[in-house]
């Protein structure tokens, strides 16, 4: 069956259809309930209270966040219901499908306990390894800690597994494993919204922006030029990788996969002009390459698989070799501040 059939239906797939994309049936492909993100270890998740002990200032922000307020309204609204009633679900909070996304979930023997909503270990990683190690400044204090015990430490606390500002692409895949949504039966059969709006710059520097640590609260940092431009690049990467892999587990030609199918175009194409604007950042033209290099159809998922871990490590690559000092060419892509989503605090 071809897309064309629905095309009154689907008509803001148009500019997919008449591209080279092109849906094959919809055979035989097993259907994936994973999501592609790495949750987190339940077992190892201290909660946000737990970080607010010392991150005062952040938990504030985060408490004004749609983040947190998820947690009470989600499962009270009408669409939560309408949602779990065509999915067979009974209790929201009880089922792990909507738990991963709209909340942080303890692991209580065995049963998981959701405590609250969105929160810091949703993104910085469960703590348990990494929480005391990353704020002992090497037994010394912060005016005694040399930089080489410093770094050290960092990059101790990074092999537990701790996410830190720094390392942008495992941040960008969190947000996109979440926001993306890529689970088809959800979208198909529940009517679930298909994906965000997402994009990194201005979904991260808005009203979840909470950079208050280093100025001792006194301002919340916003991400300087070079940075901006780093978060746009990655996040247009990891959203093309995170898309090509939802394509690659979709099993229908429904509305799954058209917009799945659409966000993995519209991504491709972005960074596809960007390879134009820095040639010299060899690894954005090879990650557009490679965003084509796999049909957006279905039963392909081997090939979008592969694609989609070769963007992976080119985009590493990119985040470890450049600052963005050199790209300003890039600001004419990156969202400005009145697109940016929520009002900051400070
Ligand atoms: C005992 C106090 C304490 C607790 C509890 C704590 N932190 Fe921290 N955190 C710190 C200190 C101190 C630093 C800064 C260390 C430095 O300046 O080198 C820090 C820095 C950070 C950073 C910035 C890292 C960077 O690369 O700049 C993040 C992110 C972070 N903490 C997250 C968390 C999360 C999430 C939790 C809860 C799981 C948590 N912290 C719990 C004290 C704490
Ligand atoms: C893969 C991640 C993911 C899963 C799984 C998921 N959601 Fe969502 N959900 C989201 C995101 C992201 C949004 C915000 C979409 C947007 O930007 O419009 C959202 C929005 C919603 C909304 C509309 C906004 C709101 O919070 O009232 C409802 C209702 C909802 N989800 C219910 C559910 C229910 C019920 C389940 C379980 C059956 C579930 N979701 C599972 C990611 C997910
Ligand atoms: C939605 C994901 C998300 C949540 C939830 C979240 N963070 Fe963050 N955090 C980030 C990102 C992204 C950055 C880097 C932001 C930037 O580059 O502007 C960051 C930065 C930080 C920093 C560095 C601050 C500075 O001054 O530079 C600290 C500390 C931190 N987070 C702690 C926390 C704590 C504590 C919580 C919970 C109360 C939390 N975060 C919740 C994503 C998140
Ligand atoms: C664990 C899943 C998850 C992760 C990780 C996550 N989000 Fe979200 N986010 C959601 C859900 C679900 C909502 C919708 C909440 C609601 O309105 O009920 C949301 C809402 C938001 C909103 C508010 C959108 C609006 O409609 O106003 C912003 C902004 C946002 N997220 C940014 C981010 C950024 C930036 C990151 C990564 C640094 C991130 N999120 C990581 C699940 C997640």
């Amino acid at each position: 069956m071809d897309i064309c059939r629905d095309r009154t239906r689907f008509q803001i797939f148009k500019h997919v259809m008449f591209s080279s994309v092109f849906w094959l049936g919809a055979a035989g492909v097993p259907a994936f309930s994973q999501s592609p993100q790495s949750a987190p270890d339940l077992k190892k998740i201290l909660g946000p209270n737990a970080c607010a002990e010392c991150h005062k200032e952040e938990a504030e922000v985060w408490k004004k966040t749609h983040h947190f307020s998820t947690f009470k309204k989600m499962p009270r609204s009408k669409e939560a219901r309408e949602i779990a009633d065509k999915m067979k679900i009974r209790r929201i909070k009880s089922e792990s499908l909507c738990l991963t996304c709209h909340f942080t979930t303890q692991a209580v023997g065995k049963k998981k306990k959701p405590i609250t909503g969105i929160s810091c270990e949703s993104c910085h990683s469960a703590g348990k390894d990494w929480e005391k190690l990353h704020s002992e400044f090497s037994g010394k204090t912060e005016k005694t800690e040399s930089k080489a015990d410093a770094a050290l430490r960092w990059k101790k606390a990074d092999k537990l597994g701790m996410i830190r500002p720094a390392a942008i692409y495992k941040l960008a895949k969190n947000c996109y494993g979440c926001h993306v949504v890529p689970q088809e039966k959800l979208v198909n059969i529940g009517g679930h919204p298909a994906g965000s709006p997402f994009e990194l710059v201005s979904w991260s520097q808005g009203e979840v922006r909470h950079n208050l640590w280093y100025s001792k609260g006194k301002k919340n940092t916003k991400a300087g030029p070079g940075r901006k431009r780093v978060l746009y690049i990655a996040g247009l990467a990891v959203e093309l990788e995170t898309a090509l892999r939802a394509v690659g587990v979709a099993t229908k030609n429904k509305e799954y996969a058209f917009r799945m199918a659409r966000r993995a175009d519209t991504a491709r194409k972005k960074i596809k002009a960007l390879g134009g604007l820095i040639p010299e950042a060899s690894e954005i033209a090879a990650i557009a390459e490679l965003g084509y290099s796999a049909g957006l159809k279905l039963n392909n998922q081997a090939a979008l698989s592969t694609a989609a871990d070769r963007i992976a490590v080119e985009a590493l690559a990119l985040i470890e070799k450049y600052d963005g000092s050199t790209f300003s060419v890039v600001d004419q892509m990156i969202p400005g501040e009145e697109k940016y989503k929520g009002k900051p605090a400070k």
